[in-house]
Formats: structure tokens, sequence, C-alpha cells
């Protein structure tokens, strides 16, 4: 459903409250009466601010700003009291949110400043008013009901540009973390990429398995370098996974085949004969279990026991992929799988957010956990092949 408009907002908050045509005559109608006091409520409203030392320290241009502030506030006073309550009426209101969110003003002194000249023009319409009690009553009622409103736009509007300045602040610090991940990642094989091209340049009389050897490094490295690249384009831009009948007993003894696992890690596989079918994009799925893999492989540099199980369980297949390792602690691994979160010396810390991306792709869940000097275990849930129609 498309977001709402300000004003179609607003129109639908006047709804809420009860607010008609009649509210808005009857503040045309009080206009007069209370506006000899808009003055008195503005200089009320500055005094009481300068009460209050972190509501004052938002005020930096002294007392010029002090009188075009107190103009400011007759101005709003006097809209409430002559309307139209039209869509350029709401934009200002917005913008008087967006304002304070620029100006560092805590949005807790606009509610007490509102309720505050509140009473003030409550006093103020009961002061001059010749009708009957019932028809002060109706005044006051529309009153409050316009002060709902305003209160509603400004705090909807502060917190919209609060929360988009802390996004963009939070996107620069997303975009330095990973500037810097990908510089660090890239250093190392640029150091040696320099260090050859530097010795192939410069001995003109170097054995041909000397220069063919340096060669292989460049190349190496240019690899290193590219994967570096596509790990970040696949988590930018992950494709749609092409699902299809896969037997997990299978997809995994395919693939610890084909991964070189380092001598001293024994690996125990435990699939039972049924571990079930799912619907999955074996390659995607591949980037998973290799993610996983070679993160226990990582957590046990001295070797140890890797155990990769496969059962049916609830409506689905569950994959754990468990290490003898060193364990993460608590606050570790609530930040596992956060974009760019690593302990490694080496790596930007983008495999498991990857691997979660795929799996949640795969209406599947990734969930880990750890017992410090003991081990982690992730493990994977797929949905069993007949939850997920095959759309062929
Ligand atoms: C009833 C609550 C309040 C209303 C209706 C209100 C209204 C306004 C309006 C209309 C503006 C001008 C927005 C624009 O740039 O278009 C503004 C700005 C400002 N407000 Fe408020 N305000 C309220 C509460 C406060 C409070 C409690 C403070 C505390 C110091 C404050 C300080 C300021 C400041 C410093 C500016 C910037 C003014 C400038 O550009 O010099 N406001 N406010």
């Amino acid at each position: 459903m498309e977001a709402l408009s300000p004003f179609e907002r607003y129109q639908d908050l006047q709804r809420y409250v009860g607010w008609s045509a009649e509210d808005a005559s009857r503040m045309l109608a009080a206009g007069p009466l209370v506006a000899g006091h808009f003055s008195t409520l503005a200089d009320d409203f500055y005094e009481e601010i300068d009460r209050h030392p972190d509501a004052r320290k938002v005020i930096t241009g002294g007392q010029p700003q002090i009188v075009r502030l107190k103009r400011t506030m007759v101005r709003w006073m006097e809209e409430l009291f002559s309307g139209e309550y039209d869509e350029q009426y709401v934009l200002r209101r917005c913008q008087i949110g967006h304002r304070h969110v620029e100006i560092g003003l805590s949005q807790v002194y606009t509610i007490a400043a509102i309720s505050r000249l509140r009473s003030g023009l409550m006093d103020a319409v009961g002061l001059k008013w010749q009708g009957d009690s019932e028809g002060l009553l109706a005044t006051r009622m529309s009153v409050n009901r316009l002060l709902d409103l305003d209160l509603a736009l400004i705090e909807d509007a502060y917190q919209a540009e609060f929360h988009r300045r802390e996004q963009s602040v939070q996107r620069l610090i997303t975009i330095g973390q990973v500037a810097g991940g990908i510089a660090h990642e890239l250093r190392n094989p640029l150091n040696i990429i320099k260090t050859s091209t530097y010795f192939l340049l410069n001995s003109q009389h170097a054995p041909p398995e000397k220069v063919r050897s340096h060669l292989e490094r460049i190349d190496r490295q240019v690899n290193s370098s590219d994967a570096v690249i596509a790990g970040l384009n696949s988590f930018a831009r992950l494709p749609v996974p092409e699902l299809r009948r896969v037997d997990i007993r299978q997809f995994l003894k395919q693939l610890t085949e084909t991964l070189e696992l380092p001598q001293e890690i024994t690996v125990q596989t435990q699939t039972t004969k049924d571990a079930g079918e799912i619907f999955g994009d074996p390659q995607q799925l591949s980037i998973v279990f290799s993610n996983l893999i070679r993160n226990a492989c990582d957590a046990m540099p001295q070797g140890g026991r890797l155990q990769i199980a496969a059962d049916l369980a609830k409506q689905g297949v569950e994959i754990s992929v468990r290490d003898s390792g060193v364990g993460m602690d608590k606050e570790i691994l609530q930040r596992v799988m956060d974009p760019l979160f690593t302990t490694k010396a080496r790596g930007i810390g983008l495999g498991l957010s990857i691997s979660r991306a795929i799996v949640e792709k795969h209406h599947g869940r990734l969930t880990a956990s750890s017992e410090t000097g003991k081990g982690t275990t992730f493990t994977v849930w797929l949905p069993e092949a007949t939850d997920i129609p095959t759309g062929d």
C-alpha cells in the first residue's frame, strides 16, 4: 500500500479526533477574542525557555533570534485561529518538526511548550467570551483538537526527519566500514602484485621458471582480489534463487568432496538415509555451506572435528555444521551474522550475512549456537520440497 501524503495523513487524523467544519468556524470566530494575547503568550513562551538550559542552548543567535522567534510564534498562533487547514498549512507544521531536528531541540520541550500555550489560549478564550458556557466549552474543545493535530504533525515530521538523519549517518558509517574492509583485503594482494611486477620489470636475465612463478603469483593475487569484489557484488545483488529439487544427502556429499579441507581436520558426515529433498538453488546453497564449513575450519586452527549432519525436522530439513573449535561468547554470537562484522584478521565479514540472506530467500532459517572452548554449531533449516510450489 502506498504511504499517505502528509496532507492525506492530516485528513485521516482530523477524522480520528472528530475535527469538523464547525471546529474550523469556531476557531475563526474565537480569533479576534484571543489575538490580543498572542504577543504576551509568545513572551511567556520564551521566558519559560530561558529557565531550561537544554531548551535554551538551541537558541544560538542571541536577542535578534529571540525577537524573530517570537514573531514566528505569533504567526503560528494567528494561523491556528485563521486556517485554512490546507496542504500548505500542513507543510508548514511539518517544517517545524524538521527545523527542530536540525537545531537539535529535544521534542519534549515542544510537547511541554504546547501544553503551556494550551493553558494560555484556554484562559485567553475565556477572558473575552460573551456567549454561553456551552459555546465556550465547544470552542475550547476545538482549540484542543487543533493543538493536538498540530502536535501530531510536528511530532510525526520530527520523528521522520530524526530517523532519516540517523539512517544517513548509519549509511556513511557502513560505507566507511566497507571501504575500510575492502582496502584491508586488497592491500595485501596489491603489495604482492607490486613486488612481483617490480621483479619482472627489473630483472632482464631472470630464469624462465622464476618469471613463471612471479606471473603465477600475480595471477593468484588477481583471483583473490576478484573474489573480494565478487563477494561484495553477491551481497549487493543477490539473484533470485532458481529453485529445483535438491537431494540434501547427495548435495552435501558432492560439496564435501569438492572442498579442500585442511588435513588436521577430521570430517564426520552424518546424514540419515532419508534426509529429504528441498527446493533450492544448488549454486547458492553451495555458497552457504562452503561458508559455514570454511568458518568451522577457521575456528579450528590447530585441527579438530567437523561434523556435518542432516536430518528431517519440523516440516523441513535441518543441516548442521558443527566444529570443535574455540567457540564464541554471547556478544559475538549475537553479531556474528551482521554484515561487516568479523573477528578474523582477514575477511570483511560478509560470508555469514550473505549465507543468511540466501537461506532466507529459500524461506529457511540460519541459526547459530556456541560454547566458548567447545565449539560452534550453525544450523540451516530449509522447508521440505512439498512446501514450496515448483511453478512448473
Ligand atoms: C509550541 C511549540 C513550538 C512551535 C509551534 C514552534 C514553532 C516553530 C516554527 C514555526 C519555527 C520555524 C520553522 C521554519 O524554519 O519554517 C521554529 C523554529 C525554531 N524553534 Fe520552535 N516551536 C516550538 C517549540 C520550540 C521550543 C520549545 C524551542 C526551544 C528553544 C524552539 C526553538 C526553535 C528554534 C531555535 C528555531 C529555529 C529558528 C530560526 O531559524 O532562527 N521551538 N519553531
